[in-house]
């Protein structure tokens, strides 16, 4: 694992945009895995800002997320979908046919997995995943548990994950309690995993997933055992390594 420190969020967005710039000039036909959440906004700002420069060209990639909540529909403002559209999709020229969530409208949870696997399947595998950190170590909605799920599932999300995800909803009661998520065999066959993590409240799950035992426990773990996963973090959230 490489860990690269960052002073702070802003640092660490550039940091991590740079890296993924340099895939999407390296093989602009790439194949990239994105994630939701407070720490890659930032990034998605940063890499917005190339395209709109003129250095960055996003015509040829296509897009696979980690994860959907259940039950939340593309228009939804709480949906994945909605937050890529909004912070990514719609501000640079990505082919919105080459972009990827899995269907949270769907109710019968093995269709909708099964779709996913064909999906990610179909796009030739992922050239570099992006993922955030859970303070509880998930990546993706992989939560804490006995196993390592391999392909995409249908999750319940854990207290700590409702908990977190209250402040983008009225109320807690409308957080979804479930999600799909992809699996952890598919975030571990990605050539390059890239991870941002800031703050505080994440150093004991960096502390954790970089150098605790490697265990369903805590799911990101596992990313020790993949030979290119570049961490960037700020300082606070390596504040315990
Ligand atoms: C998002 C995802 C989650 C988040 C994690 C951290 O697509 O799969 O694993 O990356 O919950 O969330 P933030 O960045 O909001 O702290």
């Amino acid at each position: 694992m490489r860990i690269i420190r960052a002073k702070d969020y802003d640092d660490m967005s550039r940091k991590a945009a740079a890296i993924i710039a340099s895939q999407v000039i390296m093989k602009p036909n790439c194949v990239l895995g994105l994630a939701t959440g407070s720490s890659p906004i930032g990034t998605y700002d940063n890499l917005v800002a190339g395209y709109e420069k003129g250095d960055l060209d996003f015509s040829g990639i296509t897009t696979v997320n980690l994860d959907e909540y259940k039950g939340l529909p593309r228009d939804n403002d709480q949906s994945y979908y909605y937050f890529m559209n909004h912070h990514f999709f719609s501000r640079v020229n990505v082919n919105p046919e080459r972009t990827f969530l899995p269907d949270g409208t769907e109710t019968d949870s093995d269709k909708a997995c099964r779709a996913y696997n064909e999906v990610i399947a179909s796009v030739g595998g992922i050239d570099l995943q992006l993922l955030g950190l859970g303070h509880n170590g998930h990546i993706g909605f992989n939560e804490p548990g006995d196993v390592f799920e391999a392909q995409t599932h249908c999750v319940d999300l854990t207290e700590t994950t409702i908990k977190a995800n209250q402040r983008f909803f009225a109320s807690i009661d409308d957080v979804p309690r479930q999600a799909y998520t992809m699996g952890i065999k598919t975030i571990m066959q990605a050539k390059k995993v890239l991870v941002v993590v800031s703050g505080k409240d994440k150093a004991a799950a960096v502390k954790a997933t970089c150098f605790g035992p490697i265990t369903p426990q805590v799911q990101g773990s596992i990313l020790q055992l993949h030979n290119d996963v570049t961490i960037v973090a700020d300082e606070a959230a390596l504040s315990e390594i």
